[in-house]
C-alpha cells in the first residue's frame, strides 16, 4: 500500500480525498495523507484538530468482500494495527480505549474513523481515517483539548517522532493484521485487541443513542460489539456510542 501514497498539502479532509478516488475506482490500499488539514472530522460528528506538520493524517481506501455487520471489526483491526506501529516505533505505551481511541497517559493520542460505502445494499469500500497526534507540543493545544488530548512527543518527553518511520510501520502493521482477518477471521483481533484495551475490566459508563448505562467490561463479542455486565450481571453487547472509564 505504501506505493499507493499521494501526499498532499493542505485539503479540507483526507477522507474526503480519499473516499473521491475510491469513487472513481481506486484500487484497495490507495491512501492520501495530508501534512494540514482545515476541516478534518472525527466520530460523532466532532471535529478533529490536525495543525500542519504535526500530526499523521491519513485515510485508506479499502474494499473487503465483506458483510456489512462485520465492518465493527474493521474497526477495531486497525486500532490494534495502530497501536501496535505506536508502541514499536515510539516505545510509547498506547493503549486502545473502545472502539478505537488510541491512549497514551490516560490521554488520546490517535483517533480512528471507519467509513463505509454502500453500494446495492452492500459493503461497496470503506475508508479507514487515522489521525495520530504525532509532534504536537503543549502550546499547540486549543484549552478545551489541553486536559483531554496528547501527542506521541509529549508523551516521550519533548523528543520529536519520525513521522515517515511511523507511517511505514501503520501501514506494516495494518497490512499484516487486515492479511490475518482476511485468512484467520475474527478470533486472532478479538484476542489481540482485548490484550491492548485499557478499557477490559473496566468500570464504565457508556453513552449512546439509547441514553447512558453504566458496567464492567468484559469483552467483545464475536462481531465485535462491547460486552458489558451490569450491577445485576446481566451481559449485554453494545456496538455504537461513546464510553468514559469510572
Ligand atoms: C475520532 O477519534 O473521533 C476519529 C478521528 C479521525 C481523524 C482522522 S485524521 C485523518 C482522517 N481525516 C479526517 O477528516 N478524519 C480522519
Amino acid at each position: 500500500w505504501l506505493d499507493r501514497v499521494q501526499l498532499l498539502e493542505s485539503v479540507v479532509s483526507t477522507q474526503e480525498e480519499a473516499k473521491r478516488l475510491a469513487e472513481s475506482g481506486a484500487p484497495e490500499g490507495t491512501t492520501v495523507i495530508a501534512e494540514e488539514q482545515t476541516g478534518a472530522r472525527g466520530r460523532m460528528g466532532r471535529k478533529w484538530f490536525s495543525p500542519r506538520g504535526k500530526g499523521i493524517w491519513m485515510s485508506i481506501v479499502l474494499r473487503p468482500k465483506l458483510p456489512l455487520l462485520q465492518t465493527p471489526q474493521l474497526t477495531l483491526l486497525a486500532g490494534v494495527a495502530v497501536c501496535k506501529a505506536i508502541r514499536r516505533v515510539t516505545g510509547v505505551d498506547a493503549g486502545i480505549k473502545w472502539p478505537n481511541d488510541l491512549l497514551a497517559g490516560g490521554r488520546k493520542i490517535c483517533g480512528i474513523l471507519l467509513e463505509s460505502s454502500l453500494r446495492e445494499g452492500k459493503l461497496h469500500y470503506c475508508i479507514a481515517g487515522i489521525g495520530i497526534s504525532a509532534n504536537l507540543t503543549e502550546d499547540d493545544y486549543p484549552d478545551h483539548l489541553k486536559e483531554v488530548a496528547t501527542s506521541l512527543r509529549i508523551q516521550r518527553g519533548g523528543v520529536p517522532i519520525d513521522r515517515s518511520e511511523l507511517v511505514r510501520a501503520v501501514f506494516d502493521e495494518l497490512e499484516m493484521h487486515y492479511n490475518l482477518y482476511m485468512k484467520q477471521g475474527f478470533k486472532p483481533i478479538k484476542e489481540l485487541w482485548e490484550s491492548m484495551s485499557v478499557t477490559v475490566d473496566r468500570q464504565i459508563a457508556l453513552n449512546s443513542p439509547q441514553g447512558r448505562s453504566e458496567g464492567v467490561v468484559v469483552g467483545l463479542d464475536d462481531l465485535g460489539g462491547l460486552l458489558l455486565k451490569n450491577s445485576s450481571g446481566e451481559i449485554s453487547s453494545v456496538c455504537s456510542g461513546e464510553i468514559e472509564l469510572l
